[in-house]
C-alpha cells in the first residue's frame, strides 16, 4: 500500500483564473500549458491502518494549516474512490521553491493523485487521473500530461468533462522556458483566494471571460503549426489580461515587484534587438520567458544580470506524471 510518483510543474500560456464551482474545482474558462522538465515534485505515500490521522511532510517539514487541510480533503476523495478507511503518510519533495507562483500545487497534486491511487490499488487512466488531480488544484489537471496540455472548461455540473488532454504539436520541440526566481518565498495571497476575489469584484473580469476562448483557440493553432511568434504573443497578452483583472480586484492584487516590471521591459528590449522571446507571469512576481533553444543561453545570461534575479531555471518540455 505504498507508492512513489513524480509529476512536473506546468506553466500556463493561457491562464486559468476563476472557478464556476469551488466544491468541484471547476474553472470558468479553459487553459493551456507547457509541462517543464526541470521542476518537479516527488511524492511517496503509504496507506496505514494504524494511523489516527494523515501525516504529511513537504520538503521534510510537517504540512500546516491550509496546506494540510487541502491534502487531507484530497485524500478523502481518494479514500472515497478506493473504498478505504486508512490514513496516509505522505512525504513530498519539490526540487524548486514552493508556493511562489512556480506551479508547485500543479506538480504536487498531480504526483499525489498518482501515488495515492496506485498505493490504494486503484488504476486510473490519464483522463480520470486528470479529473482527480483537478479537485486538488485546478492546474494539477494539466501536470498529468507532458508537453502541451489543454484543460477543458467543461459544461457538466459534475465536472466529468473538465479534464486536461495532451495537445498535438509540430515544430516546437526546441521551445525553452527560462524561469526567473525573484522572490522565492510564498506569495502574499494564494491563487485560490485571489481568483475568487477577482471573479467577485473586478470590473475587467467579464472582458477576460469574453476573450479567453479566442486565446485558447489561437494558442492551440500556433502549437499545431509550430508558430512560435504567434504562441508567444498570445501567451504574453493573455498574461497581461489576467494581471489586469487581478490589479482591478477590490482590494487590488498586485503580484508584481519592481524587478518583475524590469524584466518585462527587458524582454521587450531583447525582442527589439532581434532575440525572439516573450514573457508570462503567474500569481507571483516571478517572470517566465519563452524562447527558442538556440537563443536560450544568451537570453538566460541577460536575464540573470537583471536587478532582483536570484536564480534562473532553464527548462524545456517535460514528461507527464509517472511512477518511480
Ligand atoms: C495563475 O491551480 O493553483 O497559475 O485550483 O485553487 O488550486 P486552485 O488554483 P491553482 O491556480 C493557478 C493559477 C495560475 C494560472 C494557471 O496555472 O493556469
Amino acid at each position: 500500500m505504498k507508492a512513489t510518483a513524480r509529476a512536473h510543474s506546468n506553466i500556463a500560456l493561457v491562464k486559468y483564473w476563476g472557478k464556476r464551482s469551488a466544491a468541484l474545482n471547476l474553472p470558468t474558462n479553459g487553459s493551456l500549458s507547457l509541462t517543464l522538465d526541470r521542476m518537479h515534485t516527488t511524492t511517496t505515500l503509504e496507506w496505514s491502518e494504524s494511523l489516527a490521522s494523515d501525516a504529511c511532510t513537504l520538503n521534510g517539514e510537517a504540512a500546516q494549516g491550509e496546506a494540510a487541510r487541502k491534502i487531507t480533503d484530497f485524500l478523502d476523495l481518494v479514500r472515497g474512490v478506493a473504498g478505504l478507511n486508512h490514513r496516509a503518510i505522505v512525504q513530498s519533495f519539490n526540487n524548486f521553491p514552493t508556493a511562489a507562483g512556480l506551479a508547485s500545487s500543479a506538480s504536487g497534486f498531480a504526483a499525489l493523485a498518482l501515488a495515492a491511487t496506485k498505493a490504494a490499488g486503484v488504476e486510473l487512466g490519464p483522463r480520470e487521473l486528470s479529473i482527480l488531480a483537478r479537485q486538488g488544484s485546478g492546474s494539477a489537471s494539466r501536470s498529468i500530461f507532458g508537453g502541451f496540455a489543454e484543460w477543458k472548461r467543461g459544461e457538466r455540473e459534475d465536472g466529468l468533462d473538465s479534464y486536461a488532454e495532451p495537445l498535438p504539436s509540430r515544430g516546437l520541440e526546441d521551445l525553452s522556458m527560462i524561469v526567473t526566481v525573484l522572490v522565492p518565498g510564498p506569495k502574499p495571497i494564494s491563487s485560490r483566494n485571489g481568483m475568487n476575489q477577482t471573479t467577485l469584484t473586478s470590473p475587467m473580469y467579464p472582458a477576460w471571460l469574453q476573450t479567453v476562448q479566442a486565446d485558447i483557440d489561437g494558442a492551440r493553432g500556433a502549437i499545431a503549426t509550430g508558430n512560435f511568434e504567434d504562441l508567444g504573443k498570445i501567451a504574453e497578452a493573455n498574461c497581461l489580461k489576467m494581471h489586469a483583472t487581478m490589479i482591478t480586484t477590490k482590494p487590488p492584487i498586485l503580484y508584481w515587484q519592481p524587478a518583475t516590471v524590469g524584466l518585462m521591459h527587458k524582454v521587450a528590449a531583447m525582442r527589439s534587438e532581434g532575440l525572439p522571446c516573450y514573457f508570462t507571469i503567474d500569481a507571483g512576481p516571478n517572470v517566465k520567458v519563452l524562447c527558442r533553444a538556440k537563443d536560450a543561453d544568451a537570453i538566460e545570461r541577460e536575464l540573470a544580470e537583471c536587478a532582483g534575479v536570484k536564480e534562473t531555471y532553464r527548462c524545456q518540455s517535460g514528461p507527464g506524471a509517472y511512477l518511480l
